[in-house]
């Protein structure tokens, strides 16, 4: 009798043992080839307009606003295929998505950190978490696109 509620933890045990397995990214699922570049535009739109309205404290809507969209986008993002995964070896793949999830979860980690530092009214952490978010793009796209 006593062990039955820790059998029936038992299959959350063995699904965590099964960590490789990367949900939603699925190199062989058809995906519109625009959509990760006009979501990545959409993200260079939002974050260019929250580097000139965070110096200023009366802009704090619009930087929230801003905050708003990079997220979005990062979110959307996150589980979409890279277009250079499909020129890796199939057996290089998986760790590629896997690293490439992470990285994007990382920035969506800090434009949130960011929207909380603008909400708890410490602007200089703002600013600096806006300034890491914008020091991304470079290593990422030398790291997970064909033209760096
Ligand atoms: C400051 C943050 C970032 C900005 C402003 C940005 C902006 C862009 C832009 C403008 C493009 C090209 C869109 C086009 O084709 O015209 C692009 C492509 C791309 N970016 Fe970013 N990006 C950022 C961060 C990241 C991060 C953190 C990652 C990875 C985790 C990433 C991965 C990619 C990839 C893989 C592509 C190529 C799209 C594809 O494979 O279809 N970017 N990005």
């Amino acid at each position: 009798m006593r062990a039955a509620p820790l059998l029936l933890l038992l299959p959350l045990g063995l699904a965590a043992a099964r960590l490789p397995v990367v949900p939603h990214q699925d190199p062989a699922a058809a995906q519109d080839p625009d959509l990760l570049p006009d979501t990545m535009l959409e993200l260079e739109s939002a974050l260019k307009k929250l580097r000139r309205s965070i110096r200023k404290e009366e802009e704090d809507a619009a930087s929230l606003a801003s905050l708003q969209r990079i997220q979005e986008a990062a979110l959307r993002c996150k589980t979409l295929v890279p277009a250079l995964a499909a020129d890796l070896p199939e057996a290089e793949r998986p760790a590629f998505l896997r690293a490439y999830r992470r990285e994007m979860a990382a920035f969506l980690e800090k434009a949130v950190a960011c929207e909380i530092a603008l909400l708890d009214g410490d602007r200089e952490k703002a600013r600096a978490l806006q300034k890491a978010l914008a020091d991304m793009e470079t290593p990422a796209h030398e790291r997970f696109t064909a033209d760096g």
